[in-house]
């Protein structure tokens, strides 16, 4: 066969009714290979399925495929070794692969692609690498959760203010505060499996309308996704669709948004003006002029990067809304954006993990925070006290209103009022409520489920190191 010859490439290997090359232009901007190059192993994995289906159903001869499996083997060899030569004839991932399992066992080679097309492949390629995505994803995920239950439970027993609106609000314990990302991690960790998870398999759906052999979609799905697999019911409807995408980077754009809001806490607690919290020195940055920094770059680009994963979800939706039903090659756009938000997220992921593992809260800090006379933050408790002896919530609020209008005036606090000054507010204050005005009261009465007193923080702590496999090394150093 000659060099130009239509199977080894020179002229494009699908180029056979053209005269001549592709404008430089064009090849520039319709080349997916260095984007798609990643789907290298879902190539090749999904080739050799369909392959083996082909020889099962008879529409391809036994040794054919016998030597197409041992071709798309080697070929997968080069390319884990880094060993596969990259051809300007290679517009994507699909391509280059054919392309050098055709030089590795000859015409046998083209005969892959019989009964498939590029547009259930790609679809198929992704869908596959969404399949085994949660085995990434998920551990860089409990990382992070990890290393929130570790300074729970090193210093969750800390009480700092709760906020609301960014005002203190009441007393909080620390653990309680770390616990609510380990749960919003969570559900992120669970959305983000389910994308990988419930979605039917489109390979063997062909160009638009089926492929026009007698192919097992059945057994393809299962060699690919495994025993719960099933093909999708509509070729069309597989080979448009990017929904599976969508949902995953929504997930992405969700999970960002929360290490972005545990960023934004970083950034605050190690402000002078709060000074919760001190970032080790390896997760620190310096300025180029101001000798004294010490940056948080790294929260702050929590927040930054998370705006990247929401354009990739914007890009996802925009490429698909106009699109008439069928293959359209903008598609081709959605792998671009779906990779960028997978490799921000894993980076996010890496740097929440390494900051939390390096930072020490500055417990006397938060106790000051709490014990500032001017924070007021026992008023809900001094109304609480009230109704609990049956007086309406709301005329215990007017009460501790005007309780904390006079502690303004005297520049004191609620708890060092004189008694006569509550009964003044409210005639059913007797010297019990001093035993409800400590923050430790504060927390300890908020034992319903979901609220932060100690007992129930314990439970929960308790809970996740049980689930994150922290529970046998944290009764271990408990002992020491
Ligand atoms: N590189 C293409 C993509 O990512 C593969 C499918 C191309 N199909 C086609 N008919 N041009 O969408």
């Amino acid at each position: 066969m000659s060099e130009r010859g239509p199977v080894r490439g020179g002229k494009g290997l699908l180029r056979g009714r053209f005269s001549g090359e592709v404008h430089p232009a064009l090849d520039r901007i319709n080349r997916s290979l260095p984007v798609d190059i990643r789907l290298w192993r879902e190539d090749v994995d999904g080739s050799i399925a369909h392959a083996q289906m082909l020889a099962a159903r008879r529409i391809l001869p036994a040794a054919a495929v016998r030597r197409i499996v041992a071709g798309l083997k080697k070929v997968r060899r080069e390319l884990e070794a880094g060993t596969f030569v990259v051809k300007p004839s290679d517009e994507d991932v699909h391509m280059a692969v054919e392309r050098r399992l055709t030089e590795l066992v000859g015409p046998d080679g083209g005969r892959v692609h019989t009964g498939r097309s590029r547009n259930d492949q790609v679809a198929s390629d992704v869908r596959l690498f969404l399949h085994r995505l949660p085995d990434q994803v998920t551990p860089a995920l409990r990382g992070v959760q990890r290393a929130l239950v570790r300074l729970a439970r090193r210093d969750g027993d800390a009480i700092l203010p709760a906020y609301t609106h960014l005002q203190r609000g009441q007393p909080v314990l620390l653990g309680h505060h770390l616990l609510a990302y380990v749960e919003m991690l969570d559900r992120d960790e669970r959305r983000l499996a389910a994308a990988c998870r419930d979605f039917p398999w489109p390979l063997g759906a062909g160009a638009a309308t089926g492929a026009a052999y007698p192919v097992d979609r059945v057994r393809t799905a299962r060699a690919l996704g495994g025993r719960g697999a099933e093909p999708s019911r509509n070729s069309l409807d597989s080979v448009s669709s990017r929904d599976q995408l969508t949902q995953w980077v929504a997930g992405a754009a969700q999970a960002a948004v929360t290490l972005s809001r545990l960023g934004e806490d970083l950034v605050l607690w190690t402000t002078r003006e709060f000074g919760f919290a001190r970032l080790g020195d390896a997760v620190s940055t310096g300025s180029s002029i101001m000798p004294q920094k010490r940056n948080p770059d790294g929260a702050e680009l929590l927040r930054g990067k998370t705006a990247r994963v929401i354009g990739a979800l914007n890009t996802l939706l925009t490429l698909q809304k106009g699109l008439p039903l069928g293959y359209n090659k903008d598609l081709q756009e959605d792998k671009a954006a779906f990779f960028d938000a997978l490799d921000t997220l894993l980076a996010m992921l890496a740097v929440a993990e390494a900051m939390l593992g390096d930072l020490r809260f500055d417990r006397a800090r938060m106790r000051a925070a709490v014990d500032d006379p001017t924070g007021f933050l026992l008023a809900t408790e001094a109304a609480d006290w009230l109704a609990k002896r049956g007086v309406p919530f709301r005329e215990a609020h007017r009460a501790v209103g005007a309780l904390v209008q006079a502690a303004e005036e005297r520049g004191v606090a609620l708890e060092a009022l004189p008694l006569d000054v509550f009964r003044q507010a409210h005639p059913r204050y007797d010297r019990t409520v001093y035993r409800a005005l400590t923050p430790e009261a504060a927390v300890a009465a908020r034992g319903a489920i979901g609220g932060t007193a100690p007992k129930n923080v314990a439970k929960e702590l308790a809970r996740w190191e049980a689930t994150l496999g922290l529970a046998r090394r944290a009764r271990r150093a408990r002992k020491r």
